[in-house]
């Protein structure tokens, strides 16, 4: 039995959860064993984001909570972690002295020698490379796993935080992809999840030292026979190859869904944004993957009230959604973000902000909804990925991406099995084998 604990909370995106679990490897490695009982820990890692103003304004008020906790466990260390970590390091340290480290996402694998020798209490260094070589990869999931295999951003979007926080773009390369593929596989793994800033512009170098693209990689990985499934996310759309659309229609593991964010449906807004494509670049990308993959799944990311936004910039986004249709998308208000071009100009009313994300997300609604309920009495492919809340509840995944639950009393975790869908509720379908 282990006698430290350690307690990890990721907030923001799937690479800051993966990160999360690598931190976790390095400190179960060193002993400790994971707790979701805050007040038992030891060691307290709060992994942040910064995309939003939201997302750190809850870091700040869950910092203020651990301090108060803090007192009655005098030994409990905190670590901030994560995009916050790297933007506002030393504010943090100045503001909260409660925080013990400040380590950023490309130096977390320096966290154990730095509470070990109590030199140094802030990293944030772009290590990519050391980083992903000193990491430990144990997989602590039943059937899906996430990779990251790409970091970092070199598009500049004028709103975002991302190429600050997690520096320039760095690919793995192709061989360290595939071995920790085959680590996770080897535990049971079906589906992996490939991850990235900007998955899409992957390029990594192979062992003969050439360069190569996803889907190359994409290729490589479904040649390993154990894993079934595979998936993507997020691209960008000029990194959008004829190649990588082309394996959507020849590789059969690769599943047909595309995470592929817009941000605005308004030509004049994304050249604001600096997003470096138009409506049109889109629409084309998305005609020729329909071309290959019929049914391929589209999936985007909306920003409304982008500085300058007019009610006809805004018709033309929900214009732009009519016309792809897509089956899930998330959608927010725009936050100004410190040290981001874009945060000067905003001048879109709250209250009007506000109203424009609720006509959005009330067209995507009904758009994911009418697109669940098409599946009804028909017959697809499942993967059960974990129990539900209610006892013999699973819930799965389609290949579409669909949250599948069913009630069942045989053992069906980590299977992937043909069912019917029997109901399909607002976000979600039920199915029976
Ligand atoms: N790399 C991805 C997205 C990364 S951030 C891409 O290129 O699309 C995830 C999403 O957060 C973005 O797609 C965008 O919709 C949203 N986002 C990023 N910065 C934001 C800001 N300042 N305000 C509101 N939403 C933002
Ligand atoms: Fe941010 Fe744009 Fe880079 Fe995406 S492509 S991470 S939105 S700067
Ligand atoms: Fe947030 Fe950093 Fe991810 S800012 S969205 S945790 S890359």
């Amino acid at each position: 039995m282990s006698d430290k604990f350690i307690y990890i909370k990721s907030y923001g995106c799937q690479m800051n959860v993966y990160d999360s679990d690598r931190m976790k490897d390095l400190f179960v490695n060193k002993g400790y064993a994971l707790t979701d009982d805050i007040s038992k820990a030891n060691l307290t890692i709060l992994n942040t984001c910064h995309i939003r103003e939201k997302a750190v304004e809850k870091v700040y008020s869950d910092i203020g909570r651990v301090r108060k906790l803090k007192n009655n466990q005098k030994d409990m260390k905190l670590v901030v972690a994560g995009c916050v970590a790297q933007a506002e390091g030393n504010e943090i340290k100045k503001r909260a002295p409660t925080v013990d480290f400040v380590v950023g996402p490309q130096s977390y694998h320096k966290l154990p020698d730095m509470i070990d020798n109590l030199d140094e209490q802030l990293n944030s260094d772009f290590l990519q490379n050391e980083k992903f070589k000193n990491l430990i990869y144990n997989s602590s999931k039943l059937s899906s796993e996430f990779i990251s295999i790409q970091e970092g951003c070199d598009k500049f979007c004028s709103f975002c935080v991302v190429p600050y926080t997690r520096g320039p773009e760095f690919s793995r390369p192709v061989d360290d992809i595939i071995m920790e593929t085959k680590k996770y596989v080897s535990s049971g793994i079906k589906e992996i999840i490939l991850l990235g800033q900007n998955v899409n512009a992957y390029h990594g170098i192979n062992t003969n030292g050439k360069t190569r693209d996803l889907a190359y990689l994409i290729e490589k990985i479904s040649e390993i026979d154990e894993v079934k499934r595979i998936r993507y996310m997020t691209s960008h759309p000029i990194d959008m190859t004829d190649s990588l659309i082309n394996t959507h229609s020849s590789n059969s593991k690769l599943m047909p869904f595309l995470h592929l964010p817009i941000q605005s449906g308004s030509n004049r807004i994304l050249k604001k944004m600096n997003r470096k494509h138009t409506v049109d670049d889109y629409l084309k990308i998305v005609e020729k993957i329909r071309n290959v993959r019929p049914d391929i799944a589209m999936s985007s990311d909306f920003i409304v009230g982008f500085p300058d936004e007019t009610d006809e910039d805004f018709e033309n986004t929900m214009k732009f959604i009519e016309k792809v249709n897509f089956v899930i998308a998330y959608s927010f208000i725009y936050s100004p973000r410190p040290g981001t071009p874009a945060q000067y100009k905003d001048n879109v009313e709250v209250a009007e902000k506000k109203a424009r994300l609720s006509a959005l997300q009330s067209l995507l609604t009904q758009q994911q909804v009418s697109y669940n309920k098409s599946f009804l009495n028909k017959k697809m492919d499942v993967l059960f990925e974990k129990k539900g809340r209610h006892e013999n509840q699973f819930i799965g995944r389609t290949i579409y991406n669909q949250s599948t639950f069913i009630n069942s009393k045989d053992k069906i975790l980590n299977k992937i099995l043909e069912v019917k869908i029997t109901n399909s509720t607002n976000f979600a379908l039920e199915c029976q084998i």
